[in-house]
């Protein structure tokens, strides 16, 4: 196996995902621990965001900052390379954990044993189904009071609309909870509430084995074999295929706050998922393993200092070999390219990188040249897909407040949205700029940074609009008379495409069902 193959087997490059609360700090933070890549519990919470209802975006960017160092988290566990992709908690960010999903190649999802399936979590679970990624679930904090683990997983199946697996299986719950079945494994996973301390596990290949009474008391060990004798006849056996095809979610039970069962989840974790999977471009599909180095940028981190407007774009490597210093092409540019500073990020340290391999994500220093999307490859010409703008939710007109700075602030409007902050549509009727959001805070982003990064002053005025989403059609006398119909109501976004403007639930169903030869789609990507 050439040195290439080998590095490519050995990655793992994950997002672990959740609704607010659920847990993922947490468990990141004691799988770095089980990597060695931080010594204490606690080492990553600082630079949590907050949750909380907050509109203090200036606190949010403040942490987001700081969150520059562990947005990629890679440590070496049993001799693997593992990438951790850190995605923003906060609802209103969601496009970019949107976007980070298009950067791994599997993920795991947190949910909180009283809570179950949450909003956040279904809304990021479409994406992963979207893309057919691979999940795994985790059901966390069974140290407390929270519902009966089977009420869970039928929950899980129907709500996150996939097939589940139970890989692992709880011993009673909250005060009573004694521990977890590994029956992946095979073994009886005893808990001691340290917050640090690996527990022990005791092999425990017969489950019928009378030594279980000893372990963990007469009812409980009848209840496990029963609850067991029950998975093996509801579920089929845990098949790695469809797993790997997005079918099948294996589900491990535990308490990250606890450190229980993560270890569990981590070492199955590292046999199944995936390595780094072949990418679609749009000329053709770019597997890992070839000699040539390609790459794309999901991910655009401004720096908030208003003296050094630089920025860090993420680059994924798709294929071959990222070395410092080789030029590579900037396809939209059409320009060559060489970077003698690309950063790896290793847990919470950031180093210059010599070489890096599909799954690793690059750090390159940046002022301006790059934006989401962009394609950087040995040579060839590539354009990696794949990189969809959801429809925002929330929209708002744009308008100059500084009549002398009306270059500044169509610059800093460009290039936020190079960034991905938010997106920008031009309504065709009357020409005004309309920014689309995910949440409120980025209007709040957008005009702060507008003015201290680029001296210009924007004011927002309202526009009551439902959605607003792609249209396109094979009848293009149908298109033109829809455009027609519609035109108070049609803009076009960055890309120069069609773009319908519905001002309610009720006109978009109409306009779908007046119009059966238009397809109106919810994300650029179709
Ligand atoms: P998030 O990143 O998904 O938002 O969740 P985070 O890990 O921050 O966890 C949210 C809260 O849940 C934290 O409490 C955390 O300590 C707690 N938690 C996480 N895992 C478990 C678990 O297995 N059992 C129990 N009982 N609690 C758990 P907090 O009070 O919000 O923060 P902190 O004061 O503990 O830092």
């Amino acid at each position: 196996m050439s040195t290439l193959t080998q590095e490519i087997e050995r990655r793992r490059t994950f997002a672990i995902i959740s609704h607010p609360d659920a847990g993922k700090t947490t468990l990141t933070e004691k799988l770095l621990l089980f990597g060695g890549a931080i010594h204490i519990a606690g080492a990553v919470k600082s630079n949590k965001i907050k949750k909380t209802a907050t509109s203090d975006w200036m606190e949010i960017e403040k942490q987001r900052g700081i969150s520059v160092a562990t947005s990629v988290m890679g440590f070496e566990y049993e001799g693997y390379k593992i990438n951790i992709l850190d995605t923003p908690g906060h609802q209103d960010f969601a496009e970019d954990t949107y976007r980070t999903l298009t950067a791994v190649d599997s993920v795991i999802i947190v949910v909180d044993v009283a809570k179950g399936v949450e909003m956040q979590t279904r809304k990021l679970m479409e994406v992963c189904r979207m893309r057919k990624t691979p999940v795994i679930i985790f059901v966390n904090k069974l140290d407390r009071e929270g519902r009966d683990p089977f009420e869970i997983l039928d929950e899980l199946e129907s709500e996150l609309k996939i097939a589940v697996r139970p890989l692992s299986w709880p011993i009673n719950i909250g005060q009573r909870f004694k521990g977890v079945y590994n029956i992946y494994e095979k073994n009886l996973n005893l808990y001691t509430p340290s917050k640090q301390v690996v527990t022990e596990s005791v092999e425990f290949t017969d489950i019928n084995n009378p030594e279980l009474e000893n372990y963990i008391g007469e009812s409980d060990a009848e209840r496990l074999r029963n609850d067991l004798e029950l998975i093996s006849g509801v579920y089929p056996d845990f098949d790695k295929n469809d797993y790997l095809k997005g079918e099948l979610a294996p589900v491990f039970f535990g308490s990250a706050l606890n450190n229980f069962g993560v270890k569990e989840l981590l070492d199955c974790f590292t046999h199944i998922a995936p390595a780094p999977l072949p990418i679609n471009a749009i000329e053709r599909q770019v597997k890992p393993e070839e000699e040539a180095f390609t790459g794309f940028v999901f991910k655009i981190h401004a720096n908030m200092d208003p003296n050094h407007r630089s920025c860090i774009a993420f680059v994924k490597v798709c294929s071959g070999k990222f070395v410092r210093n080789e030029n590579y092409k900037h396809i939209r540019h059409g320009k060559m390219m060489r970077f003698s500073s690309p950063t790896a990020f290793m847990a919470q340290k950031k180093s210059v990188l010599d070489e890096a391999f599909p799954g690793d994500i690059v750090g390159l220093p940046d002022t301006g040249n790059f934006k989401i999307g962009d394609t950087l490859t040995a040579g060839e010409e590539l354009h990696f897909k794949g990189l969809p703008s959801f429809s925002p939710e929330m929209f708002k007109y744009i308008e100059n407040n500084d009549p002398m700075k009306a270059k500044q602030l169509n610059k800093g409007i460009d290039q936020l949205m190079d960034e991905g902050v938010a997106q920008s549509f031009i309504n065709q009727y009357n020409n005004r700029r309309i920014i689309g959001t995910v949440g409120q805070l980025q209007f709040e982003v957008i005009q702060y940074r507008l003015l201290h990064e680029y001296g210009a002053q924007c004011k927002w005025e309202p526009i009551s609009l439902y959605k607003a989403c792609w249209i396109e059609s094979d009848d293009n006398a149908e298109l033109e008379n829809f455009k027609k119909r519609k035109y108070q109501y049609m803009a076009k976004d960055k890309e120069g495409r069609d773009v319908f403007l519905a001002d309610s639930a009720y006109v978009l169903q109409m306009a779908q069902s007046d119009f059966p030869k238009i397809r109106f789609h919810f994300t650029s990507e179709f």
